[in-house]
């Protein structure tokens, strides 16, 4: 497989970092991941537009444009045969000798583009749903930008595969925040909530599923619930951009009363048809 790395394709196992790179040494990195379907990256242009927000604040300036990304990965799908692929795109402050502050200009950025072969999940596979955790949501106040600083995400996401869970569901001061790489929503009476986009990464799912509902007229809150609240929930289900939306049908030793409920069933097949009207037929076994 041919990666892209500081203007280069090449070989994934020739693609080696600096030890003095910042996001080895720091974090001091920002990512991305998202879908390929039929050759196609789906909604590519929110997570370029999120790393780029990410940027800003961090005064990170990397220099690829939009369309020099979308050059890159449609090379990248091209060079490797993979029109079924997850994406995943980095960029760091470079190369300098370990130093807190920024390093002196000109540091150039480094830049990482890979695809990787991403088969879809069977209708019946999602369908069964996932189980979780809950776990104290122990980050940092940067929570909305996607930095690769994810310890406390991994040390949680560890925690829920040891016990035989999919996933962990963060909660801060009672209330669910997000899953360790999934946002999370409870449905009741056909009406769905999830935090507010205080201190959360602002999924690029969630966006979909937020605009899907809309059209579907389908209520959607951004409204903070309790653990409490979400383990009475007719239904939970988790939204990201590689796992899409999976119904979560038992947290903890609690079962979730719908499991994979009607509301949850929607999105999946209105999702599938957005991802079908971007990127051509998605058809995951049914
Ligand atoms: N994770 N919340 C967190 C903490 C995440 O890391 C992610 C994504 C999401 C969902 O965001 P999106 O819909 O934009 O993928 C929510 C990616 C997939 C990862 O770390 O691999």
């Amino acid at each position: 497989m041919y990666v892209y790395l500081n203007g280069d394709y090449i070989q994934h196992e020739d693609a080696l970092i600096h030890v003095e790179d910042r996001g080895f040494n720091f974090a001091d990195s920002l990512y991305e991941v998202t879908r390929i379907y039929n050759g196609r990256p789906f909604g590519l242009n929110r997570h370029i537009s999120r790393m780029e927000q990410g940027a800003e604040l961090l005064q990170l300036e990397y220099g690829i444009t939009t369309e020099q990304f979308t050059g890159i990965v449609d090379e990248l799908i091209r060079i490797n045969e993979t029109p079924e692929a997850s994406l995943y795109i980095q960029v760091s402050r470079g190369v300098a000798p370990r130093d807190h502050p920024f390093p002196p200009e000109p540091t150039e950025p480094t830049v990482f583009v890979m695809v990787k072969p991403h088969e879809p999940v069977p209708w019946e596979e999602r369908l069964q749903g996932k189980t979780a955790i809950t776990e104290p949501d122990m980050r940092y106040q940067l929570c909305a930008v996607k930095t690769t600083a994810l310890l406390p995400n991994v040390l949680a996401c560890q925690k829920a595969r040891s016990a035989g869970a999919f996933e962990a569901i963060l909660v801060r001061d009672g209330m669910v925040t997000e899953g360790s790489n999934t946002n999370i929503y409870i449905v009741n009476e056909g009406t769905i909530r999830t935090f507010p986009l205080v201190n959360i990464l602002p999924g690029i799912t969630r966006s979909y599923v937020q605009e899907i509902c809309e059209h579907a007229g389908i209520p959607f809150l951004e409204e903070a619930f309790s653990v409490g609240a979400m383990l009475e929930a007719d239904e939970v289900f988790l939204t990201g951009s590689v796992a899409e939306i999976f119904p979560v049908v038992q947290i903890d030793d609690q079962h979730i009363s719908q499991g994979a409920g009607v509301i949850t069933r929607q999105l999946i097949e209105r999702y599938a048809e957005a991802v079908t009207a971007r990127c051509g037929q998605y058809t995951p076994e049914r």
